[in-house]
């Protein structure tokens, strides 16, 4: 979220173009959210797969909550719900709200009805028209709108995260749609850009939006380090499975090596091998694995783990944000996550801000690692270098990937003029 600490005393807005602008990216992001439902049969859009993913129903439904209840309900005169039961239904962890339908019985909800949850969007669509209206001008009024837009874009990518993992489950194996990702170059060879390291500035910089997680910038002191200019493909990781990786417990953390022995755990999720070879289950249906792809649907534990085996580490968010700063980097925001070694943590100074919405992100900050970049189901736009995702280490149902890092720059040996190289692996 922005920082909503300027939400409060704000100003009137002086740049007049930017309420209609922000007006018609309204429309855009509302109706990129129905374009990515359209695929789905009514019984898709009901069924929650598991605890940690929702039907896309409730998606849609939740992020016209946010604009009813954080929008609406502040701005509107006489305000009056939609459905008064839709505050708890469609509430996803605001305690400053008040209850919650729980989390994992999602998919109990076959009332209301999807025609019904479409009918709630219209209508409070139609109702922050008025708004925009009236309060377009605002700089408060255009702050939690622009929230509300990211926030709706994050729930685009769990719709086709939670889509992916819901249809993987059937053994139709039916295709969502489309094409996951492009086809792929051969990925050629993975080289090290090394970096001096020294102080760096980390956080967001500027008056565009961010998240509160975002802030405040800071300086960290980083110790000389590299980064491989590209991220581990299928080809790559297919190495570490056939050299035994999840068989040898010296490559792991203990709890990820229980958390692989409890769960039977031997390859990427959606991977499978048959007697043809390997394939996997995608957004288009089930694939033969493309080896120069970059890897996807894998958890901290295993990252880490493949890491090691290839006698390298998982940079930190500080490394990874100092290196694609510096636009040297390949692959940075369209292929996948990249899990980092840090813990999800607030940055010196960080404070979250005042009421419900400070909810979003800081109570959150415990028992998760930090993944940067962005993946190809991420909306075109919606992530800055500066981006912060973060996950628990046992997720694997995002499009979260590797980046290998190690430390050390060789141009500390070799003397190499600016702050980075390439050398060869
Ligand atoms: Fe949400």
């Amino acid at each position: 979220m922005n920082d909503t600490r300027r939400l409060e005393g704000e100003e009137a807005r002086i740049d007049a173009d930017r309420g209609p602008r922000l007006r018609e990216h309204f429309g855009r992001v509302r109706a990129h959210t129905i374009d990515l439902v359209r695929p789905l049969s009514e019984e898709d859009c009901c069924v929650q797969s598991m605890p940690d993913a929702s039907p896309a129903k409730w998606h849609l439904a939740h992020t016209t909550w946010f604009f009813e209840t954080f929008v609406l309900e502040k701005y509107e005169p006489g305000f009056r719900p939609f459905m008064p039961a839709f505050r708890i239904l469609f509430n996803s962890y605001y305690n400053g709200i008040g209850e919650k339908h729980p989390r994992p019985q999602r998919g109990m909800l076959t009332r209301p009805a999807l025609y019904e949850v479409h009918l709630y969007r219209k209508r409070v669509n139609e109702r922050m028209e008025a708004m925009f209206e009236k309060h377009g001008h605002e700089e408060s009024f255009r702050l939690l709108v622009e929230l509300g837009l990211h926030h709706e874009q994050q729930h685009q990518e769990l719709i086709l995260t939670d889509v992916k993992h819901l249809l993987s489950l059937n053994p139709l194996k039916p295709p969502y749609g489309g094409q996951e990702r492009e086809p792929s170059a051969p990925a050629g060879a993975l080289e090290w850009t090394g970096f001096d390291g020294g102080i760096a500035e980390v956080g967001h910089d500027g008056n565009d939006f961010c998240f509160d997680n975002e802030l405040p910038r800071h300086r960290q002191y980083l110790q000389p380090y590299s980064l491989a200019s590209r991220l581990v493909t299928n080809g790559d990781y297919l190495r570490f499975i056939e050299d035994g990786g999840y068989n040898r417990p010296e490559l792991w953390l203990s709890e990820g090596w229980d958390w692989i022995r409890a769960n039977a755990l031997a390859q990427p999720l959606y991977w499978e091998s048959t007697d043809a070879g390997w394939s996997e289950f995608t957004l288009a249906g089930q694939r033969r694995l493309d080896v120069e792809r970059p890897l996807i649907h894998i958890s901290y534990f295993e990252a880490d783990a493949y890491a090691r085996w290839a006698d390298a580490r998982l940079p930190t968010e500080a490394e990874w944000e100092n290196a694609a700063a510096g636009q040297t980097l390949r692959q940075t925001a369209d292929e996948a996550w990249q899990w980092t070694q840090s813990s999800y943590s607030p940055y010196p100074g960080f404070r979250s801000p005042e009421g419900a919405l400070g909810e979003y992100n800081g109570k959150f900050m415990v028992n998760q690692y930090v993944l940067r970049g962005g993946s190809c189901a991420t909306p075109a736009g919606h992530t800055r270098t500066t981006y912060r995702n973060f996950f628990p280490a046992t997720a694997r149902w995002q499009f979260s990937g590797i980046r290998l890092a190690r430390d050390g720059s060789s141009s500390l040996l070799e003397k190499p003029v600016g702050a980075s190289r390439r050398d060869a692996a």
